[in-house]
């Protein structure tokens, strides 16, 4: 107990010092730094290799902090902080001046998330300020869903990684925008429309100017080294044969064996979604550390979290644009 108690300070200390500290939260672990300390939070665009204009997600103890970090707050907003926080959810608002350029990537709004992991917790109550941090991966990568998996990534590049065992939903948080008239997914999770929409009572817009602000958009994000295909189960069989006899190694993602698919090449995935998303991201990392050339994926069906994976699997089967 004071063991780790001892961890706890030293980490709030290495945020306060300006320096980086990765953690779990419920969703991913997050590269975090102090969001007060421009120099700390501009260590976590170069460790991961980000563009500048990519803003990061400041994360709060308490949703009554969002006063600090945000103007014009909707009462649909607070309607959400109630029903989801904490929780996988972020809000995109208004910025206050707190809320520095080198965080929102220069733009007028700014993300705040209220994470529930334990670990999470007790950290920003221990640092007592706002942790700005995205997903402890180098950019376009796969989020990193075990302390093990940041390690990979970081390795003494990150000052202290705090272990919180696997994340419990291993898909990045539902984001939110609120800075417009109507509220608008900007990247589907575990929080989902509908409970967004019966939570705010606001039926959703689709404005894609919101969209396009929003790396998490990008068409090619959260990709393994290996091409990703997302082939119905009809047609695994025959594009499974086509790429073997090109010479290339095919693992296939899927609930239950698809008929003509050998068992060595076949990765059973949970039937259920919500153990789905759980494991997704390390079973895409082990495809990588196989030497996988490429996975063929079964799309699983797109209701609850569903919407989540499809969204996460589209991304990386999508055509790579840059590392
Ligand atoms: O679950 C999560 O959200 C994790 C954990 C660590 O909290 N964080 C995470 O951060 O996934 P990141 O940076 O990998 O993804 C956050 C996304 C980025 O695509 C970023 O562009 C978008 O949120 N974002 C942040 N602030 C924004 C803003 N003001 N307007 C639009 N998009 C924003
Ligand atoms: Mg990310």
């Amino acid at each position: 107990m004071s063991s780790q108690n001892q961890l706890f300070d030293q980490a709030a200390n290495i945020l306060r010092a300006g320096g980086l500290v990765a953690f779990p939260t419920e969703t991913v672990y997050g590269l975090g730094a102090d969001t007060d300390n421009e120099d700390a939070v501009r260590k976590i665009f170069a460790a991961k290799g980000r563009p500048a204009d990519h803003p990061v997600i400041v994360h709060l103890q308490r949703g009554d902090q969002i006063d600090a970090w945000a103007i014009d707050i909707p009462p649909s907003a607070r309607k959400l902080a109630d029903a989801f926080w904490p929780g996988p959810l972020t809000m995109i608002l208004k910025r206050s001046n707190r809320a520095k350029d080198v965080v929102t990537g220069g733009l007028d709004t700014v993300g705040l998330r209220v994470p529930r992991h334990p670990v999470a917790q007790e950290l920003l109550a221990r640092f007592g300020g706002a942790i700005a941090a995205p997903s402890a991966n180098r950019f376009g990568r796969v989020s990193p869903t075990t302390a093990e998996h940041v390690r990979q990534e970081f390795g003494d590049e990150v000052n202290l990684i705090l272990d919180g065992g696997d994340c419990e939903v291993g898909l990045e948080s539902t984001i939110v925008d609120l800075s417009g008239d109507v509220p608008v997914i900007l990247r589907p999770g575990c929080v989902t429309a509908e409970q967004v929409e019966q939570a705010t009572g606001m039926p959703l817009g689709t404005d894609l100017v919101s969209l396009t602000r929003c790396a998490g958009r990008l068409a090619s994000h959260y990709a393994p080294r290996a091409a990703v295909e997302v082939v119905p189960t009809s047609g695994v069989a025959a594009r499974f044969l086509e790429i073997t006899s090109s010479g290339r190694c095919v693992s296939v993602l899927s609930p239950v064996m698809p008929p003509g698919v050998p068992a060595e090449a076949w990765i059973p995935m949970p039937e259920r979604l919500d153990n789905y998303g759980r494991r997704l991201y390390s079973v895409l990392r082990q495809v990588d550390e196989a030497g996988i050339d490429v996975a063929l994926i079964t799309p699983p069906p797109e209701e609850g979290i569903g919407v989540a994976i499809g969204d996460r699997l589209r991304k990386a089967s999508a055509p790579r644009n840059g590392p």
